[in-house]
């Protein structure tokens, strides 16, 4: 949602901040703004929709300008315009905002009884004139804000009487600073500061930053603190498409490149690694997501439920929004893992701090290092997905599933469960999987794009791990192509939905579990039977000759462990090449936001 940035030091601001915002596009907005400053006056410049807007009117400025703030909107209080949009200035100061404060409203009564006016519908204009209203030392006035405000907040502040720093603090949103040569920056994420250095100072809940452009100094309730500076281990390229036409296409292909970083981090000696949490001693497990990481999840509860067959665990999943607000019995032997790529999905936060907060064990599957989430878990499992800027998640879903299914091998293992001939195959597939799926990754999908970008409804149907898949297949064609599709268990399609099929609706029926195939496909015909179109994924094994199918994909067959990371691949491509078809902005799609940091 909501992206920031601040930036101190001899560049061109303003170019600094446009460059800042571009890379943080992907969080979803819908307006944007910078203010710069220098020694004699303070610009604000706003506008509303893409940062080439914002771009084409900062053209027009004069002078050189060393200090200065960005933003990229995404309205939660007050419609899209350029009032509401940031930055919002009163009087002294000036600043960005990223989250929500809950009391605002209470806030701005108080404001306004003193004398404040307010131009805006946001809560962002009410912490403005709330610091402005302190009167005494910057530094308090910021204190006092923290103590008076109620909500999440990541803040970068400009003082017009104080001209060589700015002031950043932060609450349940992230707040990175970068630590630069005669130069500093400060924003939602290192993808802000990868251009210009990779030293980086996380800050947390309840700090203060004062940044100028050779020192930053942090401050809690202590004084001040020293904090470790870290490195960050992605690089301006993985946040940069490197040729590719659109970041999904590029982060589809890093999944090759995917398989082997989790390899190493995570097989040692051709046996699981440390690196992989053992939660053998657990035996009620909750996997708690939302959207595909939830679907990630699902996967997880099937192989636990089909491996663990010795009735030691018993899993559930549930998304988010639904699991906190629900009643949980915790006991010693329950864990609850929570998924999250970005690692500040709000949902998914707020049930992690149910957990801890309720002394259960917590572990989190995370792939953003610095992010809340990681940072809250009490064990944590990385992801190493490198950033993913498409909104839409590609490779933050493959690897929340392949981290997964390593738990799940390795807790097989340790039960006894799988044999060690079993477990030495597995690990050999997993070494070979880059290889495995490199053929999915030289298919033309656009011929199958064809046939579908002008429809209105498409189904998928599949069975057990298939029906899993279905679900993010149709999630991902419905976020990036706007095209409605549904997906059904194979067999509930004649308990009902099969009313929906006419002549010519595409069903993409995904075969890939042997036991089921026969059924399957007999539900496939069904389908095909009142009318259907139909697109068949099934593994080489399967033999659908005596069908008259429209397209057909035949993807390698391996172990449940791996099978659904196979079979996600071409519809990844297929949404993708359909969105392009469409003319749909692929990487950013419409009311979408990359990091769901409100409720
Ligand atoms: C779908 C998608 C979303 C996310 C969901 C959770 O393509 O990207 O459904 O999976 O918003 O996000 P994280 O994993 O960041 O918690």
């Amino acid at each position: 949602m909501c992206g920031i940035i601040g930036y101190i030091g001899n560049k061109n601001v303003t170019g600094v901040l446009i460059q800042g915002l571009k890379s943080l596009e992907y969080r979803g907005y819908d307006s944007s703004g910078i203010a710069i400053r220098n020694s004699k006056d303070l610009k604000i410049v706003k506008s509303v929709g893409k940062i080439v807007n914002l771009e084409e009117k900062v053209k027009n400025i004069n002078g050189i300008y060393n200090v200065g703030i960005g933003h990229t909107r995404w309205a939660t209080h007050g419609e899209v315009n350029e009032i509401n949009c940031h930055p919002h200035n009163v009087n002294n100061v000036t600043l960005v905002h990223n989250g929500i404060i809950e009391n605002f409203r209470e806030l701005k009564r108080e404001l306004e009884i003193i004398g404040y006016k307010f131009k805006s519908n946001t809560d962002s204009e009410v912490i403005a004139a709330l610091i402005d209203s302190y009167n005494g030392d910057k530094y308090d006035a910021l204190v006092y804000a923290q103590m008076k405000m109620r909500g999440s907040y990541a803040l970068v502040i400009m003082f017009s009487d104080e001209k060589d720093c700015l002031y950043a603090m932060k609450k349940d949103s992230p707040l990175v600073v970068g630590i630069g040569k005669n130069e500093n920056l400060v924003g939602s994420d290192v993808s802000i500061i990868l251009p210009y250095t990779k030293k980086y100072i996380d800050i947390d809940d309840g700090e203060i930053v004062k940044i100028t452009k050779n020192n930053v100094s942090v401050y809690n309730e202590n004084g001040l603190i020293s904090k470790n500076i870290q490195i960050a281990n992605w690089s301006l390229d993985d946040a940069q498409k490197c040729g590719y036409e659109h970041f999904m296409l590029k982060e589809i292909n890093d999944q090759k490149q995917l398989c082997i970083k989790l390899y190493d981090k995570f097989v040692s000696e051709n046996n699981y690694s440390n690196e992989i949490p053992d939660i053998s001693k657990y035996d009620n497990v909750d996997i708690v997501a939302c959207g595909s990481a939830f679907f990630a999840a699902s996967i997880g509860k099937y192989l636990i439920d089909n491996y663990i067959c010795d009735g030691s665990i018993h899993v559930n999943v549930d998304v988010s929004s639904e699991y906190r607000y629900k009643k949980h019995f915790y006991n010693d032997k329950s864990l609850v893992i929570v998924l999250s790529q970005s690692g500040e999905t709000a949902d998914t936060l707020a049930c992690l701090r149910m957990a801890n907060s309720l002394n259960v064990d917590t572990l989190a599957i995370v792939n953003v290092p610095s992010s809340s989430i990681a940072k809250e878990a009490k064990m944590v499992m990385p992801m190493l997905a490198g950033p993913e800027i498409a909104v839409a998640t590609t490779k933050g879903y493959f690897a929340q599933v392949l981290d997964l299914s390593l738990i799940v091998q390795k807790l097989a293992y340790v039960k006894g469960l799988i044999s060690k001939n079993q477990k030495d195959e597995l690990i050999r597939t997993f070494k070979r999987l880059n290889d495995i799926i490199d053929d999915l990754f030289n298919i033309d999908y656009s011929k199958i794009a064809s046939k579908l970008f002008l429809k209105e409804h498409i189904y998928f149907i599949g069975r057990g791990l298939d029906y899993i898949v279905g679900l993010e297949a149709s999630l991902k064609l419905k976020e990036i192509s706007y095209i409605h599709s549904d997906v059904y268990q194979a067999g509930e399609l004649k308990h009902g939905p099969i009313a929906l099929i006419n002549k010519n609706t595409p069903v993409f029926s995904i075969i890939t579990n042997d036991e089921v195939m026969e059924k399957s496909l007999s539900n496939a015909i069904e389908a095909q039977s009142r009318g259907a179109k139909l697109y068949l994924l099934v593994t080489e094994e399967i033999n659908v000759d005596n069908l008259k199918i429209e397209e057909l994909i035949c993807v390698p067959a391996v172990s449940d462990f791996y099978q659904s990371l196979i079979n996600i691949i071409p519809f990844q491509f297929i949404a993708y090449e359909v969105a392009k078809m469409k003319g749909c902005d692929v990487d950013k799609p419409k009311n979408l936001a990359k990091s769901v940091t409100v409720e």
